[in-house]
């Protein structure tokens, strides 16, 4: 079993729909036994809370089923999870706060370096901005989660 966690700012915007658009996709493409996902926060601003509705709203929209809580990332989520994918690298510097060793830094990898169709850096935050921003972060994770899929089916290295 290869499990991934997604991780933010907030763990209600950009996370969360990696979680739900990669869940989805893991359930159609009927992998539930071999890969698993979640999302976590940097920071602690929202614990528990469902999904920003404006990025649940714009995932609806695309046939994607809303779950998620948000929880704080913790330094045993490096023990927990093969790979912890960033989204920006504000998430990175604070993800490089709680390392221990070399074994957790090797876990870390950048969102962006999945999406194909979308040459980023980063998925921008949406949170103080406007809808154009959540249906960017929404075809980013669309993007990135097709790509992250396909290479955890095709090579054990990642
Ligand atoms: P996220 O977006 O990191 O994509 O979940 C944000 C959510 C909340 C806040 C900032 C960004 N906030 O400042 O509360």
């Amino acid at each position: 079993m290869k499990k991934v966690l997604f991780v933010c700012l907030g763990n209600i915007c950009r996370s969360p729909a990696a979680e739900i658009v990669f869940s989805e996709k893991i359930r159609r493409g009927g992998f539930e036994h071999q890969i698993s996902c979640e999302s976590a926060a940097t920071h602690n601003y929202h614990p528990g809370k469902a999904p920003d509705a404006r990025m649940a709203a714009t995932l609806e929209k695309r046939d994607y089923p809303i779950i998620g809580c948000a929880r704080h990332f913790q330094a045993v989520d490096f023990d927990n999870f093969d790979l912890i994918i960033h989204m920006d690298e504000e998430n990175l510097s604070n993800l490089k706060k709680v390392v221990r060793h070399a074994g957790d830094a090797a876990k870390l990898r950048s969102f962006a370096s999945f999406c194909t169709r979308h040459k980023v850096n980063e998925i921008p935050d949406p949170y103080y901005g406007g809808q154009e921003g959540f249906d960017l972060v929404a075809d980013l994770i669309e993007d990135g989660c097709e790509n992250l899929l396909a290479e955890l089916i095709t090579r054990s290295t990642i």
